[in-house]
């Protein structure tokens, strides 16, 4: 989708809006998969309740990209503008227990930023790529914690009023991988809470779970992660695992040999290439499981 109103186009700069003609969406994404759109750049938050009020009104649809690493985009032209955070700085603000963080933030940095101040919780969540942004609205989560539990405050453009409002910790649900935004709400800044812990002390968490992810993840691979949530009570990736299923492949998309439940991009792989071959992984599951598994990778398929 391409911005050629050139009122809109001469608009965007003065809300500090910057317009990349023709962007791919495959350089934005983990996966290195996606086609190619305009994408909006935004410096100022107060800015977006005019921009999307235009988008809107001129009929241009919209989605909102954080890191782009839980995200599987179609392929060729797509019919939606992206918009897109610009990273402040500072991008984190500490007072005391809390860090006010900007969504565009590096989810890593930001932990290790807090765990350098002595203020710890969020090890679990080191080696996990994307923004404090996308972490939030998936309410990611790892060895045993998510990033919900220190949530005290969200900032978002709020689709339903069309307008920025702030959010109370206890004014949002955050379940396994899911929270209760709506899917067009626009995070654009959180306050957690974080517990005191000499550095000394998150250092060593951080390098265990950094270990456990390096024993049984591709880390240095184009993927998305866990491309299906896991069942109550069952791990997908093991059921994947047991059906022999690890290097099975479609085109150059592929499912790891080190871990079943990542998908892999081993090279030129497409959006069409690795959605077959979910679809086909999540059949035969059923077949032999009686398990219908539940993407946890965000698809964005026209
Ligand atoms: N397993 C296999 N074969 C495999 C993969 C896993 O047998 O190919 C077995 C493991 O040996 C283990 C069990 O399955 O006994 C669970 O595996 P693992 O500990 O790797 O955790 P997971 O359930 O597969 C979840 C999250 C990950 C997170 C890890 C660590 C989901 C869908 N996945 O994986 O999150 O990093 O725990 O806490 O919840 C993500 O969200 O993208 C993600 C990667």
């Amino acid at each position: 989708m391409r911005i050629e109103d050139p009122q809109i186009v001469a608009a965007l700069p003065e809300w500090g809006v910057d317009l990349r003609s023709g962007s791919a969406l495959a350089d934005l994404t983990s996966l290195g998969i996606g086609g190619t759109t305009d994408l909006l750049r935004i410096k100022k938050h107060e800015a977006i309740p005019d921009l999307l009020n235009l988008l809107d009104s001129s009929g241009i649809p919209h989605r909102f990209v954080g890191g782009g690493s839980n995200l599987l985009v179609g392929d060729g032209e797509l019919p939606w503008v992206v918009l897109q955070l610009v990273r402040p700085e500072p991008d984190v603000v500490l007072d005391g227990n809390f860090a006010q963080v900007d969504a565009a933030a590096d989810l890593g940095r930001m932990v290790t930023f807090c765990a350098k101040n002595d203020l710890g919780g969020m090890e679990g969540l080191i080696g996990v790529p994307g923004t404090v942004g996308g972490a939030l609205r998936m309410n990611a989560g790892a060895y045993g914690m998510q990033i919900g539990s220190y949530v005290r405050e969200v900032k978002l453009y709020r689709a339903a009023d069309r307008k920025l409002e702030t959010l109370q910790g206890d004014q949002i649900s955050f379940e396994y991988r899911h929270t209760s935004f709506a899917p067009d709400d626009m995070m654009l800044a959180v306050k957690l809470e974080l517990p005191s812990k000499p550095f000394k002390e998150i250092l060593q968490g951080i390098r265990i779970c950094n270990e456990k992810r390096r024993s049984s993840q591709p880390l240095g691979q184009k993927s998305a992660g866990c491309i299906f949530k896991n069942p109550p009570g069952a791990s997908a990736g093991r059921m994947i695992d047991e059906l022999g299923l690890k290097g099975l492949n479609v085109g150059d998309a592929r499912v790891s040999d080190r871990h079943a439940n990542f998908f892999v991009n081993a090279g030129k792989a497409s959006a069409t290439d690795m959605l077959t071959l979910i679809a086909d992984v999540r059949e035969r599951v059923y077949s032999a499981f009686g398990v219908e598994l539940e993407h946890e990778v965000v698809v964005w398929n026209g």
